[in-house]
């Protein structure tokens, strides 16, 4: 059976999340990937879907219903023919990204009702009442044999607006990361991991620049251990009360210790860790411009950071994976990446992927390059 999923805009990021799922014969059409899965169970974990399910051509659909397609009549009649109402054990409306589909469907008698949704939208009333059906291939005609992808599954909205919004302590103005990228970053990690490691039924991922605690719901929502450090813990405090209530916890373990992340690690437990997630910092915004000495020397303090980060890191684990971001100051030269570059390219027994698209958002000077860092045992 074949698969296809929706991507989100960010469309180089959410094809290296796929590679979870070790997608086979993939084809890309605009916005839209089909492919094959021996793990179909996680393509329900990916943050950068927003639709997905599987693909069909519209004879077999046609013919599930008994609908033959030659009954069907292309005029453009939009009308509600009398003899569809009476099929209530067919959706009663159908969403589709094509009015030529849609149209087509009505006539058919496949549907009363069609709703036109473009790939990035949802629809209440069609999850609820009937099928969203999308034509793959954009053609201009509609034969029997076009793929369609009959969609079943959503993202899950619910858990990133939780993780956004509802915890009590937040802050999108000094870097806190969106949920949605978080999860992408975990299963990207995940994937890079096992593309090296045999594969686990447990994972355990930790966050040294914990700050609100965005990795670590995110992680323990999709059923990992999860361990936390930061310099200091006020910022997620509030949220760990708020975890037991509302976030969506399991019982998995969720552990932490206050932690200087550019000292040496000391408490045995983080060698258990698997992969880590993180970002240290996007702050200080940069909204106005600054003197090009003072972004500099601003640019450099935040590098230092990341390099004595890195080389903690690097210290105690023998191996590990780690999925990271690394802000892009629009404005500045690129001060940052090159001091991380030289701790990094060093050593030769590690590898670096720079995910080739930045995170970017509309009203922000700043994106966040995602880095893929693999270090192997020598
Ligand atoms: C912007 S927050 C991170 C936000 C986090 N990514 C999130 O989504 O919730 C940066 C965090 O880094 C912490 N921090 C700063 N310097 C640190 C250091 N040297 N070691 C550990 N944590 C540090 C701060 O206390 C702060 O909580």
């Amino acid at each position: 059976m074949a698969y296809f999923a929706v991507l989100w805009r960010h469309k180089q990021i959410s094809l290296t999340e796929l590679q979870l799922v070790k997608p086979s014969n993939l084809t890309t059409h605009g916005q839209i990937v089909i492919f094959d899965t021996e793990t179909p169970d996680l393509i329900s974990q990916l943050g950068g879907i927003i639709k997905r399910g599987t693909t069909t051509i519209l004879w077999d659909l046609l013919a599930q219903y008994n609908i033959l397609a030659t009954d069907v009549d292309n005029s453009d009649d939009e009308t509600t023919d009398e003899s569809n109402k009476s099929l209530s054990w067919l959706p009663s409306i159908v969403g589709t990204n094509s009015r030529i589909l849609g149209k087509y469907l009505k006539q058919s008698g496949f549907t009363r009702r069609f709703k036109e949704l473009t790939l990035d939208h949802s629809d209440r009333e069609v999850q609820d009442k009937g099928v969203e059906l999308i034509l793959i291939h954009s053609n201009e005609s509609i034969d029997e044999s076009v793929i369609i992808g009959r969609v079943t599954h959503y993202q899950d909205i619910d858990l990133f607006s939780a993780v956004d919004y509802d915890k009590p302590s937040a802050g999108m103005g000094i870097g806190m990361m969106p949920a949605k990228l978080t999860l992408m970053m975990i299963n990207i990690a995940r994937a890079q991991y096992e593309t090296n490691h045999v594969v686990k039924s447990e994972y355990t991922i930790y966050d040294p620049f914990c700050g609100f605690g965005t990795t670590n719901f995110l992680a323990n929502a999709m059923w990992y251990d999860t361990i936390w450090s930061d310099l200091n813990g006020s910022l997620i405090k509030p949220n760990l009360v708020w975890r037991n209530t509302h976030a969506r916890h399991t019982q998995h373990r969720f552990t932490s210790f206050k932690h200087d992340a550019t000292q040496p690690i000391t408490k045995p437990f983080v060698k258990h860790t698997d992969m880590i997630v993180t970002e240290w910092r996007l702050w200080p915004v940069v909204t106005q411009r600054l003197m090009p000495k003072v972004a500099h020397h601003q640019l450099t303090q935040i590098g230092q950071v990341y390099c004595n980060f890195l080389t903690q890191v690097d210290t105690y684990f023998d191996d590990i994976t780690i999925c990271m971001t690394v802000p892009v100051y629009q404005f500045y030269d690129d001060v940052i990446w090159p001091m991380i570059e030289d701790v990094l390219y060093d050593d030769k027994s590690r590898t670096i992927t720079p995910i080739p698209q930045v995170y970017s958002r509309k009203w922000q000077y700043v994106t966040r390059q995602i880095l893929v860092l693999q270090k192997y045992s020598r």
